[in-house]
């Protein structure tokens, strides 16, 4: 295990009704409010009219950002910035997914400084200081809702790209299961497939002695692959929301991996194709991961191995270590077909045309990615070919 400092500032507050601790937090914090909101989910179930009625009690001007897209653009970023310059803004609420929160952040960072935001997500210039913002979440998926990452895309460049900085950390995040009664079939898929890869991305490290960290990042994968097809069958059962929207959040909060530094392969491979064919990140991930297994297996058997039988249940007799870890990945591979996630690019019409531009990009930030194994764009093409 490496030296580590863990910090993490954000207050999460869990549970039914929870909503209510708005007018508590946000006066800490001032009047004038920017709400942030993504296509109108949180039109449709209500959850816009209660947020504005607590607003409206605590005597909050609120100014508004509606219209954040899934894949949250730079342009939309610019708005709200822009927005918060003008208005002098002291505090942003953002209601709803990863994409409104990872917006916010962009938003928050970019209205204390005249440097242009996306040149703080490509890392040409670095983020000084925030405006303070607080969450609503409505799905559960990405645990932006209590990290400091934060996911923009430039669509006239193509390029979708993770930064964070010790700024971006939410000062609060409301998590009420029954904000996520409303999201869709296929998006609570995703989000089961996100949350998972997330406890994926960790496992696949080379350190020693991480007993507990492994055994935490499994039981995250046992519980999410035990309560995801129950909640499936009653998207609104409040018991299994709980469940998954406490695991998402764990999943990518920073608790579950101290002490080394995982893998992230896989989500720049998915970014790439985001950045060119603007699919659901959680379906990009649910056909990538499994071939970016078989494609780096050999780096280290014993870890995929360790998976299979400790997550997958893999029974090793009479088989190679290879054998059981292979094993693991066609149970990974079946679980998330069973629950209804895509396992091909041409699910989304993706062809062998787009292998070339979309391993580009995997390469724009640096030659060459990924922890457990170094990957190079060859390895893109290879496991993107694998995946199509
Ligand atoms: O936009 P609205 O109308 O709200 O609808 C959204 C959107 O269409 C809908 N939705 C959300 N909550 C709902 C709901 N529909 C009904 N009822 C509700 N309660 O779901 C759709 C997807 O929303 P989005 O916010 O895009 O999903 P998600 O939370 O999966 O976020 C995905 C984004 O996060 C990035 C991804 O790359 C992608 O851009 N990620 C961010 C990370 C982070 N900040 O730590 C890590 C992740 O690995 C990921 O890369
Ligand atoms: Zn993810």
């Amino acid at each position: 295990m490496q030296n580590f400092t863990y910090f993490n500032p954000t207050k999460l507050i869990f549970g039914k009704g929870q909503l209510e601790q708005l007018k508590e937090e946000v006066p800490k914090y001032g009047k004038k409010v920017l709400l942030v909101y993504g296509g109108g989910s949180i039109k449709r179930n209500g959850l816009y009219d209660q947020t504005k009625s607590l607003l409206a009690e605590i005597g909050a001007e609120v100014f508004e950002l509606g219209g954040v897209e899934p894949n949250p653009r730079v342009t939309t970023a610019r708005a709200g910035i822009d927005i918060c310059k003008k208005e002098g803004i002291a505090f942003i609420l953002a209601v709803g997914g990863g994409s409104t929160i990872d917006c916010t952040k962009a938003i928050a960072v970019g209205a204390k400084t005249d440097d242009d935001i996306w040149d703080i997500v490509t890392k040409k210039a670095t983020a000084k200081d925030a405006l303070p913002f607080g969450t609503v979440l409505t799905l559960a998926a990405t645990g932006s809702e209590m990290n400091a990452g934060s996911v923009i895309t430039n669509w006239e460049t193509n390029e979708k790209h993770g930064w964070g900085s010790p700024f971006s950390y939410p000062k609060f995040s409301i998590l009420d299961p029954v904000n996520t009664f409303s999201v869709p079939r296929d998006q609570t898929i995703y989000g089961i497939v996100d949350m998972m890869s997330h406890a994926l991305e960790h496992y696949f490290h080379h350190e020693e002695n991480t007993l507990l960290q492994d055994r935490m990042v499994e039981a995250i994968l046992r519980t999410v692959i035990e309560t995801g097809p129950k909640l499936l069958e009653d998207l609104e059962s409040y018991e299994h929301r709980a469940t998954i929207l406490y695991n998402g959040t764990m999943a990518l909060n920073g608790m579950v991996n101290m002490g080394y530094h995982g893998d992230w392969a896989t989500h720049n491979l998915e970014h790439a194709v985001s950045a060119v064919h603007d699919i659901p990140h959680g379906g990009g991930l649910a056909i990538l991961f499994p071939h970016w297994m078989e494609h780096t297996i050999d780096a280290n058997v014993g870890r995929f191995k360790k998976l299979a039988l400790n997550v997958f249940d893999v029974n090793p007799e009479g088989k190679t270590d290879r054998e059981v870890g292979l094993e693991g990945i066609k149970k990974l591979s079946e679980f998330w077909t069973s629950i209804g996630a895509p396992s091909r690019l041409a699910d989304y019409d993706i062809t062998e045309d787009s292998v070339e531009l979309m391993a580009e990009k995997t390469v724009t930030a640096s030659s060459e990615f990924g922890n457990f194994k170094k990957l190079t764009k060859e390895d893109s093409i290879a496991i993107y070919r694998a995946s199509l």
